[in-house]
């Protein structure tokens, strides 16, 4: 898929399809009104006979339209025309996309950028747009036998905006372009079943994506890990067959020296609740407990490609979570490489055990601030349902940046308390810490317990329980928060 940006006007657009917006009470936008006038009049005739209401994410494809060079006009309803925000700019796109899919025409031209979005730059819109048609376009890894599904037709989107605003459009072409392989790439790999993807599996696509970009990857075995007393991980990682990873895959693009961002990703490649065993239904979900660190080399990914100028490390601990005869039980007191000691009352409660060890080890990158990334909790999916990321921090202005970051790439966040009124709830008669805090809070509690591990840095933590994949009949990856942490990075990088 190619995407270019233009300038043409109406009349010369030769594109086999040209796409256009319309408000609701039969009012055209720029374009349309251009393309009534090159028809005469057509355009107003069909919607005065009721064909298409406006209302945002309604459309109509004509064809042969008088007096235009192009095959087919794609008319895209925006809904009230002074109520044109985000939202309903999202849903025209959407139904541009899936009517463009759907549609023979391999080369169309989107007019889409000429309209006042509430709030939203032109650069917004042209990277929400290279969103849309990447996400109607992604395809699951093929593990169906079978024909092919025919593939889309359309093999080319020039994206038509005002000369001025060529410049920038065409970066924020690149940066969504970026943003998508990325989230690809965590889609790819949250999609697949916890039979390939291992934490082998997980270190083996680090080590390829450092064999394609300018990044540098290291992976931890066992032993590596024992050495360094990474108490907590191997307690998780000593229920299952599948040798644990601690993945660390370094982007230099900034100054030599210069304090890195760290991410850091749980990389539970599956997660059946260890010895705590998980209730059958929908365990097959817990293929997705991968999902933190599948974000993490996505964004890496981007990074590297968009040559950030920026020093970021991903490290992404990575094992197993199963029930074994060697499982850690209810009540085993495991040390942590921070010293330590953590009473595991709920072995289901792994993604803490796993990361507290991570987050303990960047420490020694010296890292300028650390985001973990989640699928860490139920309680927030309760809390935040599946529209926000549970935003967590010991910094203000980090957790303002990072929720700044989520609403520029509608990949948003909430931010919840971290008081210290609710630490007392992890604690254990027995160990420093206990590894949960009871029903209550139960996503607050979890960071309560990785903040115990972060003291040394800013640091903040994304919950993706609710939105690193949907379930039911759209089951799938979303690839979040893909958008948010390359948002995040880029700004970061700008700000410096
Ligand atoms: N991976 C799960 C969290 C999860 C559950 C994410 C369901 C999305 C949907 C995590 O390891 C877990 O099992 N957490 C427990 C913690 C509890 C034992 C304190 C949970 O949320 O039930
Ligand atoms: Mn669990
Ligand atoms: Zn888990």
């Amino acid at each position: 898929m190619e995407f270019t940006i233009k300038s043409t006007q109406p009349e010369k657009q030769r594109a086999a399809c040209i796409v256009a917006g319309v408000y609701e009470s039969r009012q055209l936008s720029a374009t349309a009104q251009q393309l009534d006038s090159l028809s005469n009049g057509y355009l107003g005739k069909i919607l005065a006979s009721g064909d298409l209401d406006g209302k945002a994410g309604s459309s109509l494809l004509l064809h042969h339209v008088p007096g235009i060079h192009s095959e087919r006009v794609l008319l895209v309803g925006l809904g009230k025309a002074n109520e044109l925000d985000g939202k309903s700019y999202l849903s025209a796109l959407q139904a541009a996309c899936s009517t463009l899919g759907s549609s023979g025409a391999s080369i169309a031209a989107l007019y889409l950028f000429e309209e006042t979005v509430a709030l939203r730059s032109v650069e917004w819109q042209i990277e929400q747009a290279v969103l849309a048609v990447r996400a109607q376009r992604f395809v699951p890894g093929k593990l169906k036998t079978g024909p092919d599904t025919p593939g889309h037709t359309l093999k080319k989107l020039a994206l038509i905006v005002p000369a001025a605003s060529a410049k920038s459009a065409a970066a924020a072409c690149d940066l969504a372009q970026a943003i998508a392989d990325g989230a690809e790439l965590a889609k790819d790999l949250g999609n697949l079943p916890g039979n390939i993807c291992t934490p082998t599996y997980l270190a083996e696509q680090a080590q390829k994506i450092a064999r394609d970009l300018p990044v540098k990857c290291e992976v931890l075995e066992r032993k590596d890990m024992e050495k360094l007393g990474m108490g907590a991980l191997l307690a998780v990682a000593q229920g299952s067959r599948q040798p644990p990873k601690l993945i660390v895959l370094q982007y230099q693009g900034g100054k030599r020296g210069a304090a890195p961002v760290v991410l850091v990703g749980k990389g539970i490649t599956f997660d059946a609740g260890g010895i705590s065993l998980k209730p059958a239904a929908e365990m097959d979900e817990m293929k997705y407990d991968m999902s933190g660190a599948a974000s993490v080399l996505g964004t890496l990914r981007a990074c590297a490609q968009l040559k950030l100028p920026l020093n970021v490390i991903g490290v992404i601990p990575s094992c197993e979570n199963l029930p074994d005869g060697l499982a850690i039980k209810p009540g085993d007191i495991v040390t942590s490489m921070s010293g330590k000691t953590i009473e595991i009352l709920n072995t289901d409660a792994e993604g803490r055990l796993i990361l507290c060890d991570a987050l303990t080890y960047v420490e020694r990158f010296h890292p300028e601030l650390v985001i973990d990334i989640a699928t860490l909790t139920g309680a927030c999916v309760i809390a935040l349902g599946h529209h926000a990321s549970g935003l967590f921090s010991n910094d203000d202005p980090l957790a303002a940046e990072i929720e700044r970051a989520g609403n520029a790439a509608h990949d948003r966040t909430w931010r919840m308390p971290l008081w210290d009124d609710y630490q007392s709830q992890l604690d254990s008669n027995f160990a420093d810490i206990g590894n949960i805090g009871g029903r209550p809070a139960g996503s607050v509690t979890a960071a309560c317990f990785l903040s115990r591990f972060t003291k040394n840095y800013r640091w903040a933590h994304l919950d993706i329980a609710g939105t690193a994949w949907k379930s039911g009949k759209e089951k799938g990856s979303t690839g979040r928060p893909v958008p948010l942490l390359v948002h995040f990075l880029a700004a970061h990088a700008a700000a410096k």
